[in-house]
């Protein structure tokens, strides 16, 4: 992946941007999924992931944007029905990718979003893309829509933050540095929009230079 300086022309949370756009809220559904993302320190995951989310649809106008702030909210919320003890040594050791609790957090999600979203107004038609989108989110190597590119992109962005790094790093019982070179060599990799690459390699930047990344 291009080292590169944290760019102040590039709008990532590193350079100082929030995302701006003329979204509604969603606080109903955050206040809803509460209980759900407080398993596996998603209350810090995913409201990081839903502003790279926010921040990839300013780019992309091209994608339904309640889709992906939705789907990005809930992708994870399954996490709170997996067996915590289950979670590390299973979710982040071995084939991780394809472990048993990897597909039970992705149904699990789907069932909250099929449990939440009715009683918040939201018709049958949008929840199904909704469910489509975290149905194999982890699990599956492809995408299908743009709405799921950049759900699957947000899902990655924030692990290039410090807090992610720190988060994920003891997930992996990995040291930062060693975490470092993962996020080099597979989850770059992974990123499928050109924006998003960009916003890695900003965010990274600025971890390496706060984390000592290159020294420690
Ligand atoms: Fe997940
Ligand atoms: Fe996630």
């Amino acid at each position: 992946m291009p080292s590169q300086s944290p760019s102040p022309t590039i709008r990532t949370l590193a350079s100082g941007f929030s995302p701006d756009g003329d979204w509604p809220s969603l606080d109903d559904v955050w206040r809803a999924a509460e209980p759900a993302l407080r398993a596996r320190s998603n209350d810090i995951h995913t409201p990081l992931s839903f502003a790279f989310a926010e921040l990839l649809l300013e780019t992309h106008p091209e994608a339904d944007p309640l889709v992906v702030r939705v789907a990005i909210l809930l992708h994870d919320s399954g996490w709170s029905r997996v067996d915590e003890s289950k979670i590390i040594s299973e979710g982040f050791r071995g084939d991780w990718r394809t472990s048993d609790v990897r597909y039970l957090h992705e149904l699990e999600g789907c069932n909250i979003a099929r449990e939440i979203l009715p009683g918040l107004g939201y018709e049958d038609a949008f929840i199904t893309r909704v469910t489509d989108i975290i149905d194999g989110h982890d699990t599956r190597l492809q995408h299908h829509s743009i709405e799921d590119a950049l759900v699957r992109d947000a899902d990655r962005l924030w692990r290039f933050t410090p807090t992610g790094i720190g988060l994920a790093s003891g997930w992996f019982g990995k040291t930062p540095s060693q975490y470092h070179e993962q996020l080099k060599t597979g989850t770059f990799r992974e990123l499928i929009t050109d924006s998003a690459r960009e916003i890695a390699a900003a965010e990274l930047a600025r971890s390496v230079e706060l984390l000592k990344l290159d020294v420690i």
